[in-house]
């Protein structure tokens, strides 16, 4: 089929490669100049494993173009979605759905024949029922111009593999044509055995923002417990290993350690919040308040806990960080828990020196006044205390001694809790977890 992908950031680029992949024609359309630039030369301007090659693949192979016409977009495509951004609101903690908005207002003028729309981007409630009317008004083919909405569910580092290998895929739709015509163009995926839900709008932009609310409110009960192993000697992990292995708890997203970051669940459990508050039902949602909190309350404790490591005081106190992404196999520091971490710790006093494998350069324009090193080693040279705070493979592999060597104190926290403490204790280390014995 001949698709557009409207909205070519980490979502679009993804989906728009893999759907080339699929076999479909598909033409990305992206405001952004140099964004746009950069995908038409087969290049991804972010860290995806995988992606710049299949999407370099296809934009060799002709299957993938890019524009930035919505005129273009409606000649070219009979199915068109919807990938813009939805960030929280820099006036609240709502969602702002204003490039959603943009795409449909350019886009309708343009439909001259049957189309169908089908928003990926992750909404708050209602908002597809009002874009189903705004597209049809704006429509010269009116009602023939239909909407669906289609949720992702994509995590970063296993983009491609959840592309293409959903878990379910959700068809929020108003007419069985509008299903049939998902269907056949998911056929592959159907085929392979991906699960399907029909269903109306509201409840595929709930099942969106329920299932990352559901992740988060994971990792905060965990995060939560690991608070009370801190003061009755007791450790997370075992017990996470515990409860994980009663089918119904399951042991994912079980990890304590400092808390949850990224473009998608602080965002989205904020946006779920204000919904819920606007639809006159606060008390639904208010316990996501709570999850929010105590994911904070992370960041704060290892700050406080590492002051107190240190003797009490942060000033002129080095440190090596290891990690600032928001979790491993990205550069992404999107409300990152490590980049708070180390910010707040030289912003107390402390030097620091902070070693990312992908996120340095990311990482070094949001926060530019940190020092950046080019390895483990090197943030760790002359260290007092290293602090492990995203959870890259390498940092597991180095040679304990090999850091002995190079920095001064003997300190170590691991904030992510996957380190053989036992190993660093043996060689001479206070290394501690969180919520671990
Ligand atoms: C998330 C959802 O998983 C995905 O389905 C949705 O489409 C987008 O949001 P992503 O943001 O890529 O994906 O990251 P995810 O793997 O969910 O991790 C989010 C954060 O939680 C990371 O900061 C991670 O380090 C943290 N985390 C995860 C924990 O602290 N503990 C865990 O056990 C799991």
């Amino acid at each position: 089929m001949r698709i557009t992908v409207i909205g070519c950031g980490y979502l679009g680029a993804t989906h728009a490669a893999s759907m080339a992949e699929l076999g479909h024609e598909v033409l990305g359309v992206e405001t952004d100049p140099a964004k746009r630039a950069a995908l038409a030369a087969g290049t991804v301007p972010f860290y995806e494993p995988g992606l710049e090659e299949l999407l370099s693949r296809h934009v060799a192979s002709g299957r993938l173009r890019f524009t930035d016409s919505a005129a273009e977009a409606a000649a070219f495509g009979d199915l068109h979605f919807l990938c813009v951004g939805t960030p929280q609101s820099s006036s609240g903690l709502g969602a702002d759905v204003s490039q959603v908005d943009a795409a449909i207002e350019s886009l309708a003028p343009h439909l001259t024949r049957p189309s169908l729309v089908v928003g990926k981007s992750t909404v708050p409630v209602g908002t597809a029922a009002r874009l189903a009317t705004r597209l049809a008004d704006l429509s010269p083919v009116g009602g023939e111009a239909e909407l669906a909405w289609n949720p992702e569910f994509l995590r970063e580092g296993f983009a491609i593999k959840d592309t293409l290998e959903p878990d379910r895929l959700v068809f929020g739709v108003a007419s069985d044509a509008a299903e049939k015509r998902l269907r056949d163009f998911y056929a592959p995926m159907i085929k392979a055995g991906s699960p399907v839900v029909v269903t109306d709008f509201a409840t595929a932009e709930l099942v969106k923002v329920s299932a990352n609310a559901f992740l988060a409110t994971k990792i905060s009960f965990i995060n939560a417990v690991s608070e009370i192993c801190e003061v009755t000697g007791a450790d997370v992990v075992d017990l996470a290993d515990a409860i994980g292995h009663d089918a119904r708890i399951g042991r994912r997203f079980l990890n304590a350690g400092i808390g949850f970051g990224g473009g998608c669940l602080p965002k989205d459990i904020r946006a779920f919040l204000h919904r819920a508050g606007e639809l006159g039902v606060d008390d639904a949602m208010s316990f996501l308040r709570e999850i929010d909190d105590i994911n904070q309350r992370r960041r704060e404790y290892v700050v406080t806990l590492t002051r107190s490591m240190l003797g009490g005081s942060l000033i002129d106190r080095r440190i090596g960080v290891w990690g600032a992404a928001f979790k491993p196999d990205s550069d992404d520091v999107r409300d990152s828990p490590a980049l708070w971490i180390a910010g707040q710790l030289q912003l107390r006093g402390a030097q620091v020196s902070v070693y990312d494998p992908r996120a340095g350069e990311s990482a070094a324009r949001v926060f530019p006044t940190l020092t950046y090193a080019d390895s483990a080693l090197e943030a760790a040279t002359g260290a007092d205390l290293i602090l492990h705070l995203t959870e890259w493979p390498e940092f597991r592999e180095l040679p304990i001694a090999s850091v002995s060597d190079v920095t001064t104190g003997r300190m170590l926290l691991d904030g992510r809790n996957v380190l053989d403490l036992g190993a660093w204790r043996d060689a001479g280390w206070d290394a501690r977890g969180l919520g671990r014995r």
